[in-house]
Order: C-alpha cells, then structure tokens, then sequence
C-alpha cells in the first residue's frame, strides 16, 4: 500500500503563513488555524472584533486536511442517544444547529467568492454486521423528534433497507480552508503559520504566551486547537482521544451514487464520493476502524480491513491510492464542548468535536462569537463545556479508567532490550532504570533518543508504526519520530536524553 498521505493534501497544499514577528494586541486571539479557528475569526469579525489568528504549523494543515469531509447533521453518535441522555429538546436544537452549519458553510463560500467543491448531497444510515436495532431505534427517535428523513427499502450501496436524511452535503476542507484564510485577511485579520502558543493568562486582559517568548495581549482568546491545551483536568476528563483510519480507492467513473453513507456498527464504517471528473475513475473515501489514540499498533492490518469492506460493497473498487489517519475527540454525549473556558475569564474553547468537526467548528464559531460580543445565544447551554450530564457518567467513567490504565506503563518493561533489535526506519520503547526512552532508528541507522515520558501529563507514549509517530495513550498527544509535538494538548517535544 502507498505511504500514508492525505488525499485532500495531494493537489491542494496549504500555503506558507509567515509567524508572527513581535509582541501584538488585538481584540481576539484565536489559537488554531483549523476550521474551528478560522470559522470563529470570521465570525468576530462579522461582529467587529479585530483578530490574530495564529497556528503552531499551517493553518489547514491540522486535522481538517485529513477528514472525510461528510457535511451532516445526522449525528455520528445519533439522536437516539442524545435524546435519552439529554432529552429531546436538546436533541432537536443540536439537529438545527447543524443544519444550519452546513449552510453556513455553502454560504461563506458564496459569499467570499471561493469554490470549495461543495455539494449537496443525501446521507444514509444502513445497519451493518450488529443487526437492525440501533436501525430500529434511530427511526423511533427521528421521527418522535420530527427530523426529516425517509425509511428506504434499499440503500443505494449498501442495498440494505435503512434511513435517508436530505440536507447533508460534502466539500473540499482543503480549499475551504484557503478560502477562509484569505477571507480573514481580506477582512483586516491576521493569520500567522509556525507560532505556537504555549500559556494561556485569562482576564480582563488575557495574555497568550507563545514558544518563542514574546507574547499577544488580547480581550479575550479562543482555543481552537483540536485538543485544548492548558485545560487542567477539567476538560480532559471530559474528551477521549480516538484514532481513526481512511482510505481512498479507484471505482470506476459514475457507478457509486453521491451521496454519504454510515453504518451502525461500532466504530461505525463511513463513505463518500469524491468524483474526479474526467479522469476515467472516481475515488471511493473509506473511512473507520477507530480505536483509542496509542492503544493499537495494527495499523496496515486496520487499513486493510477497510479496503476489503469497501470491496464487499464495491467489488470493483481497485487498490487504495490514498491512505491516512488522524484524531477525532469523542464527548460523554455525542455534543462539542464549546464555549466559556471553565479555566480562564475570557477564554473560549471549541473542541470535543466526536467525529462532526466540521459542523461543530462551523456552528462553534458562530458561538464563541456570540458569547464574545455579549448576545443572547440558546446553544451556549447545549454546548456548555461545563455541563453535566449524569446519565452519560457511565461513559464518562468508562473512558478515564481506559486512561488510568494507561500510566501502568510506568511499571512495565521495555518493548525490547537493547537499540540493536531495532530495524531502520521504526521506533520502540526501552527501559533504562526508573524510566523509559523512546528510541528511534532513522533509515541511515543512526538514532534518535527522546523520553517516552509525555509532556503533558505524564504517561509513556507508544510507537504508531502506520504513521511513525509517537503516539500517547492517555489524551492523544502525538509526536514525530524525532519527538516534535504534532498534536496536542502537549506543547513540547519529548525531552531529550543524555
Ligand atoms: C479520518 C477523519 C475523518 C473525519 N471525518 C469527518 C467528517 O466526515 N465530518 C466531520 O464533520 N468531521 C470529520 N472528522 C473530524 C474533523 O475533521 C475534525 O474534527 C476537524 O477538522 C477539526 O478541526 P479543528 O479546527 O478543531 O482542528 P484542526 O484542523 O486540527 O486545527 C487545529 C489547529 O491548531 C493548531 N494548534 C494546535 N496546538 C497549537 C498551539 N499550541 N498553538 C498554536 N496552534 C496550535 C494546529 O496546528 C492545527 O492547525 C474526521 C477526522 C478524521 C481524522
Ligand atoms: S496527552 Fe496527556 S499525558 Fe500525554
């Protein structure tokens, strides 16, 4: 199979953005120049705050280069869930507000005159090996909520009865988020690449210090880095980090109908088109076999299981062109945690996207911009990072005992004994008296030393032999081989050991 790569990255690179060059002030400082970030900006500017929106690497470049970009407003962890443990009006108001994110998305790309591929399209929900009742007891909750959708006899696909749902939509993240960016800056905003904030001082002035030592003074500051960092526990204990795997196979031109598809199973399975007129075939997106971030090390076995899935539906479907993987953060509920940080005056997050980043970070942005400018906003209490929601504790309790769990490598050995035993090119963990190194052997042979210990809280990271990084299992930092920070919340590389 080829080497992991993005396929939206392939003929769309994200542009260089210069870093920021000295201390600055703004109204609003946004960190995270992904879809969050950048949705957000717009948004505060539509309500005249000026913003400085700044990006530990290139903007677009996070997670939103390596989604599936399925716009919808079906939930991935479905209403039937949401309801009974949020009830049914909370139910409702997520749907509307993802609907309206989906627009939002068609209409910013319309009105800043940019094409994104945008296309609406329908979604379709079909039950896969787990039988009919997660089927069953979604049908129930659409129609007590009065979500439009229709029950079809086979699915286009799939050819299995399931739900359809209009209004859906799929784009290019790509190419909406360069038309973003540009957009920002049309407006008066500033984006910087290369500038990694490091520490975060809520307040009446709020002070973001950044990794170089210079700092942003600002009214208030949104966090939209995927993972927050500087969260404390306090939102930590309420995300869980997953890693999920998508590919992108040759079928031949005009056979699939576009539209989105997602089974029941679980980790459920997600599909899409991307057609690529003219040139003979178009590309099936596959994507699933989520497990929690640094807990498996199957990676080409878990590419391989989708690439035979795929084929069970379409027989012709030729071998990946595209693989790759990233992070989605899974919430007790299903909902994003998005508004007033419960650690900082004046600082706003937008995270927890359980697998709808897209709409979450586009409905997100509209929020945090409302709270900003002190309107009234009904889904601050939705979406309120602070919520409690006991009947999804059992969830909750469920995911931080997986992470305690986790620091028992504290107390484990190594994976092998000595560097020799590994080969060129792969990473494993060693111990060396109280602590553990992560040891990596570059393809020269030489190799390169850092501490498995975490950054951010601790635990021991693991080698992700798929993607050659290092990958921690307790809150899903990841680092590359050479032990850079590639996602948080950790904000430093792995230490280096004598
Ligand atoms: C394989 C896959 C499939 C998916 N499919 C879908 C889908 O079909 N539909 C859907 O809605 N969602 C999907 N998702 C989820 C969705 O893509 C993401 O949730 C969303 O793109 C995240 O956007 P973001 O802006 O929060 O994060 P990002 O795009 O990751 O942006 C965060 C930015 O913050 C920057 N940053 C991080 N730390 C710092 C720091 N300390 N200082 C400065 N900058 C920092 C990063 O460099 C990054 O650019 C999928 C995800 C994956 C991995
Ligand atoms: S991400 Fe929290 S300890 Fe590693």
């Amino acid at each position: 199979m080829a080497e992991p790569q993005s396929v939206w990255l392939v003929d769309e690179p994200t542009p260089k953005s210069a870093p920021l060059a000295s201390d600055v002030t703004a109204d609003v400082c946004v960190i995270g120049g992904g879809i969050a970030g950048l949705t957000a900006a717009y948004r505060l500017q539509d309500v005249g705050r000026s913003v400085l929106v700044l990006d530990a690497r290139e903007p677009g470049g996070g997670e939103t280069a390596f989604t599936t970009a399925h716009l919808t407003w079906e939930l991935d962890d479905r209403f039937s869930r949401l309801a009974e443990v949020r009830g049914d009006e909370v139910a409702k108001a997520a749907a509307a507000s993802h609907r309206r994110a989906i627009d939002d998305i068609e209409r910013v790309a319309r009105a800043e005159k940019f094409d994104c591929d945008f296309v609406r399209v329908d979604g379709y929900l079909f039950p896969g090996l787990d039988g009919t009742k997660a089927l069953d007891e979604e049908r129930e909750a659409v129609r007590r909520l009065g979500l439009e959708h229709e029950e079809v006899a086979s699915v286009p696909l799939a050819r299995r009865p399931g739900l359809r749902f209009p209004g859906h939509a799929r784009f290019h993240p790509v190419k909406y988020m360069n038309g973003l960016v540009a957009a920002v800056r049309r407006r008066g905003g500033q984006v910087h690449g290369g500038t990694r904030a490091v520490k975060i001082a809520g307040g009446d002035q709020c002070r973001v210090e950044l990794e170089d030592g210079s700092a942003v003074t600002a009214k208030a500051v949104v966090v939209a880095t995927n993972a927050p960092f500087e969260a404390g526990l306090t939102l930590h204990l309420r995300l869980a980090a997953y890693t999920t795997y998508a590919l992108a196979l040759p079928v031949p031109a005009n056979t699939v109908p576009d539209a989105l598809y997602w089974d029941t199973e679980d980790p459920y399975h997600y599909v899409r088109l991307l057609p690529t007129a003219g040139r003979g075939a178009d590309l099936l997106i596959v994507g699933g076999e989520d497990h929690k971030t640094g807990q498996a090390s199957d990676q080409d076995e878990r590419w391989g299981r989708l690439a035979e899935w795929a084929r069970g539906l379409v027989p012709a479907a030729g071998e990946p062109a595209y693989r790759w993987s990233g992070q989605v953060f899974e919430t007790a509920d299903g909902l994003g945690l998005i508004g007033a940080a419960p650690w900082g005056k004046n600082v706003y997050v937008i995270t927890g996207d359980s697998g709808m980043g897209l709409t979450h970070a586009t409905l997100g942005g509209r929020l945090v911009a409302d709270l900003i400018a002190g309107r009234e906003n009904p889904l601050a209490a939705v979406y309120d990072p602070g919520r409690w929601t006991p009947a999804a504790a059992f969830e909750l309790m469920k995911e931080n005992a997986n992470v305690a769990a986790q620091y028992a490598d504290w107390v484990t050995g190594g994976e092998v004994n000595s560097p020799d035993q590994i080969p060129p090119g792969h990473g494993a963990i060693i111990r060396r008296g109280l602590t553990k190194v992560a040891v990596y052997r570059r393809e020269d042979g030489s190799l390169c030393e850092r501490s498995a210990t975490c950054p951010h809280l601790g635990a021991i990271v693991r080698w992700n032999p798929g993607e050659q990084t290092w990958d921690c299992p307790a809150h899903g930092s990841r680092f590359t081989c050479e032990g850079k920070v590639l996602h948080g919340p950790a904000v430093s590389a792995l230490e280096k050991v004598e």
